[in-house]
C-alpha cells in the first residue's frame, strides 16, 4: 500500500520525534535542534512488513550454539580486538572521522582481506573505481577480490546489492548518498536517516555486514544527524592522534563487545599499519633526566597506554598567571593545583603550563599523582626518579584513593622498564614488592621532597 509523505521534526541531538517544530527538544532539552523530517513516500512500514507469521521462542541455548560462527575476522588483529572479537553477522556498524583521517584506507585494507573469502562490495559516492582500484594496487590488494560501484543514488546501490547479494558492503560515505524519493539534499538529517534506515533492512536478516562511512564535523560529531549512532549497532571513530602519522580507533558504542576499546594505527607509504607497542612509540623522545615529566599509565578497555605527562612552570611577569593544557582537562589541573597548593606547593605566582605528549589525552582519576608529581617537579625544578610512576586519585584533602586496573597499569610500565609504583595505600595489586603505598600527599612529599625549603615569601622553591 502507498503511504501519503508524512512530514514530522526529528532533534538531530538525540533522535526524538514531534509532530510539531518547537525551538527546544521536549526529550533531552537541546535548543534549535529540531529539524524537519519527510519520510519517503514508498518506504515501507517496518512493523507491519514484519509480522508475517508468529516464530516460535527457542531457549537461548540453541542461539549460543551460532555464537561460534557469527563473528568474521578482519586479518587485523588490532581491528578485531576494538569489535569486541571480530565483525559480527548481520550487524551495521558506522565508521567516523575527519575527512583524510583514513577511514577509506582502513575499509579498503579490510575489504582486501575479507575479499578473499567474502563476497565483498564498496559503494562510494565519493571516489571513482580508478581511483580505488589504484590505491588498492598501492596497498597491494588483489584487485579481483573486491567489488565496486560508484554511485550517489541511494537507490541504485540498493538494486546492486540485491542483485550482486554481497556478505559484506562498505557505505563510503553516508553524506554522499541521497534518496532521489527524498526532497532534501544529500548529507541532510532525513536523507541520513533513510540511508541507515534502508541498509539496516538489507542487512538484519541476510548474513551481510555493513559499515557506514561517516564524516565528522570539526565538532567532533558526525556531520547531520547525531541520530545515526543510536540507529547502528556500533560506532567507531578514527581519529588523529598527534600531528603525524598515529592513528586511533576508538569505539564509542558496541552492541556486542566493550564500548571502551582502542587500538593504535600508523598512515604509512602501504597503508595502515597496526602499531603493536604504543607505549613505545609514544615514550621513544622522552627527555626523562628534565624536571616537570613524568609517565602516565593510561587505560582504555582492555588496553593500557603510557603517555609522558609533562609541566612547566614560570614565574609570571604580567599580572594575571597563565593557565595552558593540552590534553588533560582544564578542571583538574586546577582542581589538582589547589590541592597543592594546601600543601605548601606555591603557583600563585606561577604561569603553569601542563601537556600529555603525542597527543594523547588523559581524563582519569588515576592520572592524578603523576600529573602531581609533574607539577610539583616542575615547580621546584627537580627531576623526578626515572625508573618510577605515580598512580592514584588525589581527593581534595591530599589523600589518595583508589583506582581501577592497578595491575594493568604497573604490568605495562613494568614491560616498558619501570621499576618502582607510588600507589594508593588501600590499593590491592598482585606486585607487592614492587609498590610504595602511600596514603596522602604529605607522605609523597616525605619521601620525595622532604629537602625541599619552602619560602612563602618567594616565588622561587629551592633546595
Ligand atoms: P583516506 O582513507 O582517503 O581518508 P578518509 O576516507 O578518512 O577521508 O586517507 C587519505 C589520506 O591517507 C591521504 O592524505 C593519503 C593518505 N594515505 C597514505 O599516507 N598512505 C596510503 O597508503 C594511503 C592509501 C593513503
Ligand atoms: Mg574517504
Amino acid at each position: 500500500m502507498k503511504k501519503k509523505a508524512r512530514t514530522h521534526f526529528i532533534c538531530q541531538e538525540c533522535g526524538a520525534e514531534a509532530a510539531q517544530w518547537a525551538g527546544k527538544c521536549f526529550e533531552c532539552g537541546a535548543w534549535n535542534s529540531l529539524v524537519e523530517f519527510k519520510e519517503a513516500k514508498n518506504s515501507s512500514n517496518v512493523a507491519s512488513d514484519k509480522i508475517r507469521g508468529i516464530q516460535n521462542a527457542q531457549n537461548l541455548e540453541s542461539f549460543a550454539k551460532d555464537s561460534a560462527h557469527s563473528r568474521v575476522l578482519t586479518g587485523f588483529p588490532e581491528v578485531d580486538r576494538v569489535l569486541g572479537g571480530g565483525l559480527m553477522w548481520n550487524s551495521l556498524l558506522l565508521l567516523g572521522g575527519v575527512p583524510g583521517i583514513g577511514k577509506s584506507t582502513l575499509l579498503l585494507q579490510i575489504a582486501g582481506k575479507l575479499g578473499t573469502s567474502l563476497k565483498t562490495l564498496i559503494i562510494s559516492g565519493e571516489e571513482s573505481g580508478l581511483q580505488v582500484a589504484d590505491r588498492a594496487k598501492r596497498l597491494k590488494i588483489d584487485l579481483a577480490s573486491v567489488n565496486f560501484i560508484s554511485t550517489n543514488n541511494l537507490d541504485e546501490a540498493i538494486d546492486v546489492v540485491n542483485k550482486e547479494n554481497p556478505q559484506f558492503v562498505i557505505v563510503d560515505s553516508v553524506q554522499t548518498l541521497a534518496s532521489p524519493s527524498l526532497e532534501s539534499s544529500a548529507g541532510t538529517v532525513s536523507q541520513v536517516r533513510e540511508i541507515a534506515q534502508k541498509f539496516m533492512e538489507l542487512t538484519k536478516g541476510h548474513e551481510r555486514i555493513t559499515v557506514l562511512v561517516g564524516h565528522v564535523t570539526k565538532e567532533g560529531t558526525i556531520a547531520g544527524p547525531k541520530l545515526l549512532e543510536h540507529m547502528v549497532d556500533a560506532v567507531f571513530y578514527f581519529e588523529n592522534l598527534n600531528e603525524g602519522a598515529l592513528r586511533i580507533l576508538r569505539t564509542q558504542k558496541n552492541r556486542f563487545g566493550s564500548a571502551f576499546e582502542a587500538a593504535v594505527f600508523e598512515m604509512q607509504g602501504e597503508g595502515l599499519r597496526e602499531v603493536l607497542n604504543p607505549s613505545m612509540e609514544f615514550l621513544s623522545e622522552r627527555q626523562e633526566n628534565y624536571p616537570g615529566t613524568t609517565v602516565v599509565p593510561h587505560v582504555e578497555g582492555t588496553r593500557c597506554f603510557l603517555f609522558e605527562a609533562q609541566a612547566l612552570v614560570q614565574r609570571c611577569f604580567h599580572g594575571f598567571p597563565r593557565r595552558t593544557f593540552q590534553g588533560i582537562d582544564q578542571n583538574r589541573v586546577a582542581l589538582l593545583l589547589a590541592v597543592l597548593e594546601k600543601h605548601g606547593f606555591d603557583f600563585s605566582n606561577s604561569d603553569v603550563y601542563a601537556k600529555i605528549t603525542s597527543g594523547g589525552r588523559v581524563e582519569e582519576p588515576a592520572a592524578d599523582l603523576a600529573l602531581a608529581a609533574a607539577l610539583v617537579s616542575a615547580r621546584i625544578n627537580q627531576t623526578l626518579p626515572k625508573d618510577t610512576i605515580f598512580i592514584g586519585e588525589l581527593g581534595l584533602t591530599g589523600e589518595l584513593r583508589s583506582v581501577q586496573h592497578l595491575d594493568m597499569r604497573i604490568q605495562e610500565a613494568k614491560r616498558m622498564g619501570f621499576k618502582k609504583f607510588y600507589v594508593p595505600q588501600r590499593a590491592t595489586t598482585t606486585f607487592e614488592k614492587d609498590v610504595i603505598r602511600i596514603a596522602t600527599l604529605t607522605q609523597l612529599k616525605e619521601k620525595l621532597w622532604s629537602k625541599v625549603r619552602y619560602e612563602s615569601s618567594s616565588a622561587e622553591l629551592s633546595q
